[in-house]
Protein backbone atom coordinates (compact mmCIF):
# COMPACT_ATOMS: atom_id res chain seq x y z
CA UNK A 1 0.00 0.00 0.00
CA UNK A 2 1.23 3.39 -0.96
CA UNK A 3 1.43 6.12 1.79
CA UNK A 4 -0.42 9.13 0.92
CA UNK A 5 2.76 10.96 0.84
CA UNK A 6 4.11 8.84 -1.82
CA UNK A 7 0.71 8.67 -3.98
CA UNK A 8 0.34 12.61 -4.00
CA UNK A 9 4.27 12.75 -5.31
CA UNK A 10 3.31 9.99 -7.94
CA UNK A 11 0.73 11.47 -8.95
CA UNK A 12 2.01 14.59 -9.66
CA UNK A 13 4.84 12.44 -11.98
CA UNK A 14 1.61 11.32 -13.48
CA UNK A 15 0.68 15.17 -14.39
CA UNK A 16 4.40 15.76 -15.55
CA UNK A 17 4.36 13.03 -17.94
CA UNK A 18 1.11 14.03 -19.49
CA UNK A 19 1.86 17.41 -20.09
CA UNK A 20 5.26 16.19 -21.42
CA UNK A 21 3.24 14.27 -24.01
CA UNK A 22 1.55 17.32 -24.88
CA UNK A 23 4.39 19.46 -25.12
CA UNK A 24 6.08 17.46 -28.04
CA UNK A 25 2.41 16.61 -29.87
CA UNK A 26 2.58 20.98 -29.91
CA UNK A 27 6.28 20.54 -31.51
CA UNK A 28 5.11 17.55 -33.69
CA UNK A 29 2.51 19.57 -34.96
CA UNK A 30 4.46 23.27 -34.98
CA UNK A 31 7.42 20.91 -37.02
CA UNK A 32 4.67 19.47 -39.69
CA UNK A 33 3.42 23.25 -40.51
CA UNK A 34 6.97 24.43 -41.15
CA UNK A 35 7.31 21.66 -43.65
CA UNK A 36 9.71 19.26 -41.34
CA UNK A 37 8.38 15.97 -41.48
CA UNK A 38 11.06 14.26 -39.95
CA UNK A 39 11.31 16.14 -37.02
CA UNK A 40 7.61 16.31 -36.82
CA UNK A 41 7.90 12.49 -36.94
CA UNK A 42 10.36 12.35 -34.14
CA UNK A 43 8.14 14.58 -31.71
CA UNK A 44 4.87 12.41 -32.31
CA UNK A 45 6.96 9.14 -31.90
CA UNK A 46 8.16 11.35 -28.28
CA UNK A 47 4.85 12.25 -27.31
CA UNK A 48 3.50 8.38 -27.80
CA UNK A 49 6.31 7.77 -25.51
CA UNK A 50 5.68 10.25 -22.67
CA UNK A 51 1.80 8.80 -22.91
CA UNK A 52 3.92 5.13 -22.18
CA UNK A 53 5.89 6.88 -19.37
CA UNK A 54 2.01 8.29 -17.83
CA UNK A 55 0.15 5.03 -18.36
CA UNK A 56 3.31 2.69 -16.70
CA UNK A 57 2.79 5.22 -13.62
CA UNK A 58 -1.30 4.93 -13.87
CA UNK A 59 -1.18 1.31 -13.79
CA UNK A 60 1.38 0.85 -11.15
CA UNK A 61 -0.51 3.52 -8.70
CA UNK A 62 -3.77 1.57 -9.02
CA UNK A 63 -1.96 -1.58 -8.47
CA UNK A 64 -0.13 -0.44 -5.16
CA UNK A 65 -3.96 0.13 -3.85
CA UNK A 66 -3.61 4.02 -4.48
CA UNK A 67 -5.68 6.56 -6.64
CA UNK A 68 -4.18 7.59 -10.29
CA UNK A 69 -5.17 10.52 -10.71
CA UNK A 70 -6.44 12.04 -14.32
CA UNK A 71 -5.97 15.69 -13.62
CA UNK A 72 -6.07 18.95 -16.16
CA UNK A 73 -2.84 20.01 -18.18
CA UNK A 74 -1.10 22.71 -18.44
CA UNK A 75 -1.43 23.87 -21.93
CA UNK A 76 1.77 23.41 -24.19
CA UNK A 77 3.02 26.47 -26.48
CA UNK A 78 2.02 26.38 -30.06
CA UNK A 79 5.16 28.41 -31.64
CA UNK A 80 8.57 27.51 -31.36
CA UNK A 81 9.96 30.04 -33.19
CA UNK A 82 12.98 27.78 -34.73
CA UNK A 83 13.73 24.20 -34.54
CA UNK A 84 16.71 24.77 -33.11
CA UNK A 85 15.51 26.61 -30.25
CA UNK A 86 12.48 24.12 -30.16
CA UNK A 87 15.52 21.13 -29.32
CA UNK A 88 17.21 23.30 -27.00
CA UNK A 89 13.34 23.60 -25.25
CA UNK A 90 13.29 20.16 -25.19
CA UNK A 91 16.53 19.08 -23.78
CA UNK A 92 15.62 21.62 -21.20
CA UNK A 93 12.33 19.66 -20.17
CA UNK A 94 13.86 16.62 -20.07
CA UNK A 95 16.70 18.00 -17.66
CA UNK A 96 13.09 19.45 -15.53
CA UNK A 97 11.57 15.61 -15.79
CA UNK A 98 15.22 14.18 -14.43
CA UNK A 99 14.61 16.40 -11.73
CA UNK A 100 11.36 15.88 -10.68
CA UNK A 101 12.24 11.78 -11.22
CA UNK A 102 14.65 12.49 -8.49
CA UNK A 103 12.61 14.50 -6.21
CA UNK A 104 10.32 11.69 -6.49
CA UNK A 105 13.02 8.53 -5.52
CA UNK A 106 13.99 10.70 -3.09
CA UNK A 107 10.39 10.47 -1.44
CA UNK A 108 10.12 6.78 -1.99
CA UNK A 109 13.65 6.47 0.42
CA UNK A 110 11.51 8.87 2.90
CA UNK A 111 8.70 6.87 2.97
CA UNK A 112 10.78 3.55 3.11
CA UNK A 113 8.78 2.36 -0.10
CA UNK A 114 11.63 -0.21 -1.93
CA UNK A 115 9.05 -1.59 -4.40
CA UNK A 116 8.44 2.16 -5.28
CA UNK A 117 12.10 2.80 -5.41
CA UNK A 118 13.05 -0.26 -7.48
CA UNK A 119 9.84 0.39 -9.78
CA UNK A 120 11.24 3.58 -10.65
CA UNK A 121 14.92 2.82 -11.52
CA UNK A 122 12.93 2.15 -14.76
CA UNK A 123 12.70 6.09 -15.15
CA UNK A 124 16.39 6.78 -13.88
CA UNK A 125 17.72 5.05 -16.71
CA UNK A 126 15.85 6.63 -19.43
CA UNK A 127 16.06 10.03 -17.98
CA UNK A 128 19.72 8.98 -18.79
CA UNK A 129 18.98 7.97 -21.72
CA UNK A 130 16.54 11.02 -23.04
CA UNK A 131 19.02 13.38 -22.09
CA UNK A 132 22.02 11.81 -23.75
CA UNK A 133 19.41 11.49 -26.84
CA UNK A 134 18.80 15.47 -26.26
CA UNK A 135 22.21 16.26 -26.11
CA UNK A 136 23.23 14.35 -29.10
CA UNK A 137 20.97 15.67 -31.06
CA UNK A 138 21.75 19.32 -30.05
CA UNK A 139 25.58 18.72 -30.96
CA UNK A 140 24.47 17.91 -34.19
CA UNK A 141 22.24 21.07 -34.91
CA UNK A 142 25.42 23.25 -33.64
CA UNK A 143 27.25 21.34 -36.68
CA UNK A 144 24.89 21.84 -39.40
CA UNK A 145 24.58 25.62 -38.47
CA UNK A 146 22.59 27.44 -40.91
CA UNK A 147 23.84 25.16 -43.86
CA UNK A 148 20.58 24.13 -45.59
CA UNK A 149 21.95 20.92 -47.01
CA UNK A 150 22.49 20.21 -43.50
CA UNK A 151 19.32 21.00 -42.56
CA UNK A 152 17.48 19.06 -45.14
CA UNK A 153 19.69 16.20 -44.09
CA UNK A 154 18.98 16.26 -40.32
CA UNK A 155 15.23 16.63 -40.79
CA UNK A 156 15.40 13.28 -43.07
CA UNK A 157 17.54 11.52 -40.12
CA UNK A 158 16.65 12.87 -37.02
CA UNK A 159 13.95 9.87 -37.04
CA UNK A 160 16.86 7.13 -37.16
CA UNK A 161 19.29 8.97 -33.75
CA UNK A 162 17.86 7.06 -31.10
CA UNK A 163 18.32 7.10 -27.93
CA UNK A 164 20.75 4.10 -27.55
CA UNK A 165 22.75 5.16 -29.81
CA UNK A 166 23.36 8.58 -28.04
CA UNK A 167 24.01 6.88 -24.68
CA UNK A 168 25.92 3.77 -26.26
CA UNK A 169 25.55 0.63 -24.64
CA UNK A 170 22.80 0.16 -22.37
CA UNK A 171 24.29 0.26 -19.03
CA UNK A 172 21.96 -3.07 -18.08
FE1 LIG B 1 8.99 10.85 -19.56
FE2 LIG B 1 10.91 12.38 -21.49
O1 LIG B 1 10.40 11.95 -19.75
Amino acid sequence: MLSKKLEKALNNQIQIEAESSQVYLSMASWAENQGLEGIAGFMYAHSDEERMHMLKLVKYVNERGGHALISDLKAPKTDFGTFQKMFQELYDHEVFVSQSINDLVHVTLEEKDYATHNFLQWYVAEQIEEEALARTILDKINLIGNDKGGLYLFDRDVQQITADSAAGPAPM
